[in-house]
């Protein structure tokens, strides 16, 4: 059986995994560009892990910026095999509150001004993203919420905006009661669709540090109110992430629901092309 390689692309206010044994920030090359940043690797429960931090340290890419591709190939050249995403979010949801957690499942991709694709020029592919996100690895970071003692949401509808401003209150209102989203953030996509083009089980975390512009009693969302939540939480989600290990376990079965073997009928372009 192979191993278990642990990727985690910490968001907002995640910079760093203080719990790492053996911690070493590696500098991986991609033909794709310059990763956001050094990579952390080491290890928890005997489990190899890797830590990128998505925005840099010292929060340097904005979501538009991000390195996407480099990001998702470098973490995929250290061996990483499940990646776990986490990041802040809005919520269109009452009982969605700031401060809780959500494991999105599905995603609505409103973003158009990033790189989406390894493929496309020389070598022509088309994976299919109709379940996004791997079940296996999602019901690992389950165990490793509710180990943690997490307010966890099991499923919800990620829309992923073009950014960097927030949405206007129509467009608020729209993804909520017309398209039927649950949260909304600016990073997930285009890298959910990367990390299944790279064969690697993917699972979002997404921590709720608002409610968006919809809800009459909350008013417009401001970046002070969202810093001000993932500061206070940023513990809890390091908490959920040391526990991640021990659930998902040192040895890899092959992905029940394959995730891990995308390409294998998606690559249109004939051998030697
Ligand atoms: N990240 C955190 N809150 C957000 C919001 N309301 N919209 C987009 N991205 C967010």
């Amino acid at each position: 059986m192979a191993g278990t390689m642990i990727g985690v692309i910490g968001g907002s206010g995640v910079y760093d995994l203080d719990a790492l044994e053996d911690r070493c920030w590696t500098a991986v090359d991609s033909p794709w560009g310059t990763p956001s940043d050094e990579i952390l690797t080491g290890r928890l429960d005997g489990v190899p892990m890797a830590f990128l931090p998505r925005h840099g340290r010292g929060h340097v890419h904005a979501p538009s910026s991000v390195p996407y591709r480099a990001n998702i190939d470098a973490l995929k050249r250290l061996g990483v095999t499940d990646v776990l995403s986490v990041s802040a979010c809005g919520s269109f949801r009452e009982e969605m509150a700031p401060g809780d957690f959500v494991l999105v499942d599905q995603f609505i991709d409103r973003t158009f001004a990033r790189d989406k694709s390894f493929f496309g020029t020389g070598c022509v592919a088309h994976v299919s993203v109709a379940h996004p996100t791997c079940p296996r690895l999602g019901a690992a970071c389950s165990a490793a919420a509710r180990d943690a003692g997490l307010t966890l949401h099991e499923g919800g509808t990620y829309l992923a905006m073009e950014g960097p401003q927030f949405s206007t209150l129509a467009e608020s209102r729209m993804y909520r009661d017309v398209w039927g989203a649950d949260v909304i953030g600016m990073t997930n996509m285009p890298e959910a669709k990367l990390a299944r083009e790279a064969e690697l089980c993917y699972a979002s975390i997404a921590m709720v540090t608002d409610y968006d512009s919809w809800h009459p009693e909350h008013g417009a969302v401001e970046i002070t109110d969202i810093v001000r939540t993932l500061t206070g939480n940023a513990e809890k989600a390091r908490a959920l992430v040391g526990r991640l290990p021990a659930r998902l376990g040192a040895d890899r079965a092959p992905c029940p629901h394959g995730c891990d073997r995308a390409l294998d009928h998606a690559i249109l372009t004939a051998p030697g092309q």
